[in-house]
């Protein structure tokens, strides 16, 4: 094959990668993020110490509930799902009860985001 064949393939070949990713992310509506991501944004980050102290703003409140649901339809690197669909609906019922305006939301929030009691079952 000639060297600008060859090129012509790699790049029709990256093209198509390309538009495939915009397109599949075109396809979910919803917010969505990688478990690491949001380990760093929202717990080891200030968000949900924020949130559950109740000092966050509507709009901060909001983005943690949109990654809490994210992070409850991610699936665990390791452990049961069983066990991880729990973990994360009390997250997700937590979060929701603080974007509710919910008076025990914050308490709720601090007890939900456990940070061992779910990394020593599914943090590889
Ligand atoms: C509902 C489960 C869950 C809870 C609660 C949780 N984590 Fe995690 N965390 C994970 C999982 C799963 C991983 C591993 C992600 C991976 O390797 O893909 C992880 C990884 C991490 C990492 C490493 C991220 C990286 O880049 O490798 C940090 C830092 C972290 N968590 C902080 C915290 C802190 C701080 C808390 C508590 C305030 C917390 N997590 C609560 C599930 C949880």
């Amino acid at each position: 094959m000639s060297k600008k064949l060859w090129f012509c393939c790699l790049a029709c070949f990256c093209a198509a990668t390309i538009f495939n990713l915009s397109a599949r992310a075109a396809e979910d509506e919803a917010p969505k993020y990688k478990t690491k991501e949001i380990m760093k944004a929202a717990f080891k980050g200030p968000l949900i110490k924020k949130v559950a102290a109740g000092d966050a703003s509507d709009e901060e409140k909001k983005k943690l509930y949109g990654m809490l649901v994210a992070l409850g339809k991610n699936k665990p690197p390791k452990g049961e799902a069983d066990s991880w669909d729990k973990l994360n609906a009390a997250l997700v019922k937590a979060g929701k009860a603080v974007v509710d305006g919910d008076a025990k939301g914050g308490a709720m929030l601090r007890k939900a985001a456990n940070c061992k009691a779910c990394h020593s079952k599914h943090k590889p």
